[in-house]
């Protein structure tokens, strides 16, 4: 088969994707430089999640992070990504209230950051925020599944949708985001089973993260799949670099480098 491999990558690609069963990589960035390197790799969807709450401020989950925050990671990322898509996550607290509310934050998010488009959490509650952000122009990827803006009433990060009455409102969610008008779903850490069957029953393309290998496409926080964090990884994150472990070892060698002062030596002198 041959790839499908566009110069720009927009909303409509992914469906296009979808349609040829080509399966795509997705991953979050909060800054210039892993943008343009995921960018340059061919990475189809750069997300800035509000996962820069922990990943890169620091705070223990998601809800701190405000829309002052996020703006910054947008721009960075938005202004290093030649092809792939930039969506960047609208965070706890600037969308829930109403659709008028949600549309005040997602124009600014639009007009700050120069990204393609914004992801929000929640399904049939959400409904409506996505149809009023579509009818004025802004592209809307849905989020159900674990979403972890809800981690205190999900009671931590736990499979969603194992029993037969959470799979059907999964479902329900699913179908409910697509008629608002989202143009992708992301399925967070649902049975590989039932997210193949939402898979089959959606239009729009489906993103899995700890949701099997049935989804139309995949997405890691880019700080699981390079390795930085120590310890084991939750169940569903393969790491792809082991970055922890190099970090380590090069600022230990430049430490006993500069004790030794072997560096900086000629080379990276100035005469
Ligand atoms: O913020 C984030 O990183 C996300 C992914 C887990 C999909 O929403």
């Amino acid at each position: 088969m041959t790839e499908f491999t566009p110069k720009q990558v927009r909303t409509s690609t992914l469906k296009q994707f979808k349609a040829e069963g080509h399966h795509f990589a997705c991953l979050t960035s909060y800054d210039a430089l892993t943008a343009a390197i995921f960018d340059e790799a061919g990475i189809d969807v750069l997300l800035v999640g509000d996962s820069a709450a922990d990943n890169a401020l620091g705070y223990s989950t998601t809800l701190p992070i405000t829309l002052d925050e996020m703006i910054p990671f947008g721009r960075a990322v938005a202004a290093a990504a030649k092809r792939a898509l930039v969506v960047v996550d609208l965070p706890f607290g600037s969308y829930e209230v109403s659709p008028e509310q949600a549309l005040e934050s997602a124009i600014r998010v639009m007009k700050a950051t120069g990204a393609q488009a914004v992801k929000l959490e929640g399904g049939i509650r959400s409904a409506e925020q996505i149809s009023a952000l579509v009818a004025a122009g802004i592209p809307v990827m849905a989020h159900i599944g674990f979403t972890p803006q809800s981690v205190h009433v999900l009671g931590g990060n736990k499979v969603q949708g194992r029993d037969e009455s959470g799979a059907e409102a999964m479902r329900a969610d699913a179908l409910a985001v697509q008629a608002a008008g989202a143009f992708a779903v992301v399925l967070e850490i649902v049975p590989a089973t039932l997210a193949a069957e939402i898979t089959a029953e959606l239009e729009v393309p489906t993103i899995g993260i700890g949701a099997g290998n049935a989804t139309d496409g995949q997405i890691l926080v880019w700080t699981d799949f390079a390795g930085l964090y120590p310890g084991k990884p939750r169940k569903f994150v393969k790491q792809f670099a082991s970055l922890r472990q190099d970090l380590l070892q090069a600022a230990s060698a430049y430490r006993s480098e500069v004790a030794a002062q072997s560096f900086p030596n000629q080379a990276h002198s100035h005469e």
